[in-house]
């Protein structure tokens, strides 16, 4: 069965992301398309509903983003938001000008007729503006639904031809009622059914990989992050051993990480390679400190191991990868020619002998690919396991990397982590982690002098790794973390807590 799907025109509004993952929310299935393609895809895969995202652009400059009026004859309920508004009310022949003043924020909205559009909406709403034009006449065929005091065409529909169009922002949490607008769209106009579920994805996805592998061979390199997990259980719930997964343990990962990583992938039905790799990378970053330089040491080293893997195992067919939808979206809308190199093991797809790329979870976020592990009865700790990255503790032990440094930090680090849990603050923070630092001080223990190395801790609060803010951990689990670690871990005689953000700090010390 097909999902019913919208489709959201991309006039290159900042929100455009949110407002395809508000839709899916409300258990409805949509794409987001770049406004020179909308025609032909809605003509292609005839969606329920439309929407027309916001843009930086006025609808009167030269070559601000269009669309052919024939979108309007056809007859499918379309919602204009922000730009979108002002396109069709162009389009409609009304007149948009530049606003006196930029509107930006909070605004009451008024409501003067009810519409279906916002029929679960309150009579005075609060709405977020973020606009300079806007509409100054009413477009021909089109009733006033909605006001504000700035802004006399807050909203707009023309009930006919199932046409509606507002200037703010539903998709933004701070438009209190957006929600509701969005639902009233997609149930009362767009009459969809809901049929956007995880489990419907899921046994949709395993059909269509069984069609297509049918009785041949998949390779997939696990990092054992969410993206590459998820992808693994997916696939092998479809094709079980025609599946090899292989798991480079690099030496540096986490406490019982590699042994986590094979215990959640053992029992699968699936081939499962485990290649423990720690002296192959342990040599190759034999003396170097600079941090890009082991970044690349490890980089290389991984695609070695990988191809290495890939020539026991002969000839495959398809290369699994866990791209996932932004990946998709950053990396330009519907070029599906671009192949992401993954996260963790960057060019893999150039190096091994394969004929066709399969990615199941390329139209997912972030948060739909946890649910489809969660679907997939996947082990907790693995859906919601924190970022790490491809370069494991080998970039959070400063200067040269060894096998002790490595063993002292792993220690460090699983107090930290349990410490963290046992006060559940793991709920509120992103990302945390210790860092053994290259710098040794003085201490006494007992009623010895010690000279030891100084270890980090690093933990941030964010939502997109892009900037973070350094997480506000109470004094009395920091105190815990430290008293343990001094007491519990050798050669750490003294822990510092990270306070910079980011910027001007990164996450990661190197
Ligand atoms: P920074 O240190 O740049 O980190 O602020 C931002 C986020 O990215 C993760 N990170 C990586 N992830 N490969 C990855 O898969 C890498 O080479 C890498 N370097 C940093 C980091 O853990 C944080 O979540």
């Amino acid at each position: 069965m097909k999902n019913q799907l919208v489709i959201v025109v991309d006039f290159g509004g900042q929100y455009n992301q949110l407002i395809a993952r508000r839709v899916r929310d409300l258990n409805v299935y949509c794409e987001v398309v770049p406004y020179y393609k909308a025609l032909d895809e809605v003509k292609n895969k005839k969606p329920i509903g439309i929407i027309f995202t916001g843009g930086p652009n006025s609808v009167y400059d030269d070559n601000a983003p269009n669309i052919d009026k024939e979108i309007f004859d056809l007859g499918i309920p379309i919602l204009g938001l922000c730009y979108g508004m002002q396109l069709i009310s162009k389009t409609f022949g009304a007149v948009v000008e530049k606003a006196e003043k930029k509107e930006f924020g909070k605004t009451f909205c008024i409501k003067d007729k009810d519409s279906k559009l916002i029929q679960n909406m309150k009579n005075e709403t609060i709405v977020w503006m973020s606009h300079q034009d806007q509409v100054k006449k009413l477009p021909c065929g089109f009733d006033l639904i909605q006001h504000t005091s700035t802004c006399p065409y807050a909203a707009i529909e023309n009930e006919e031809k199932k046409i509606y169009a507002v200037q703010y922002h539903p998709e933004v949490n701070h438009s209190q009622e957006g929600n509701k607008l969005i639902q009233s769209f997609l149930y009362d106009i767009c009459m969809a059914k809901g049929d956007w579920t995880m489990q419907n994805f899921m046994n949709e996805q395993i059909n269509k990989i069984k069609d297509t592998v049918k009785d041949k061979k998949v390779l997939l390199a696990l990092s054992g992050g969410v993206d590459s997990s998820v992808c693994a259980y997916l696939l092998s719930k479809a094709i079980g051993n025609k599946l090899t997964c292989v798991f480079v343990d690099t030496g540096l990962m986490r406490k019982n990480e590699g042994d986590e990583v094979e215990q959640a992938f053992k029992n699968q039905e699936v081939n499962f390679i485990r290649v423990n790799a720690e002296k192959r990378f342990l040599s190759k970053l034999k003396s170097i400190t600079d941090p890009e330089e082991k970044r690349k040491a490890i980089g290389e080293e991984f695609i070695r191991v990988f191809e290495d893997e890939a020539k026991k195992i002969g000839q495959v067919d398809y290369l699994a990868q866990g791209t996932i939808y932004p990946d998709v979206i950053e990396s330009g809308l519907g070029d599906a020619k671009v192949i992401k190199s993954h996260h963790n093991v960057g060019g893999l797809p150039d190096v091994v002998d394969f004929k066709e790329l399969i990615e199941p979870l390329r139209s997912l976020f972030k948060d739909e690919v946890r649910k489809l592990g969660l679907e997939l009865k996947m082990p907790e700790y693995l859906v919601y396991r924190q970022p790490f990255p491809g370069p494991g503790l080998g970039i959070r032990v400063m200067g040269e990397v060894t096998k002790e440094k490595l063993e002292i930090l792993r220690d460090a680090d699983l107090i930290f982590r349990e410490e963290i849990a046992k006060a559940k603050e793991d709920k509120n923070i992103n990302q945390y982690f210790a860092v053994l630092t290259n710098n040794r001080t003085v201490g006494v223990m007992g009623d010895f002098r010690t000279y030891d190395y100084t270890l980090a801790l690093r933990a941030v609060t964010t939502t997109d790794f892009m900037t973070a803010d350094w997480a506000r951990i109470p004094y009395e689990v920091l105190d815990k973390v430290s008293v343990r670690i001094v007491n519990e871990v050798e050669h750490i005689n003294r822990i510092v807590y990270d306070i910079t953000s980011k910027p001007p700090a990164t996450i990661e010390w190197e």
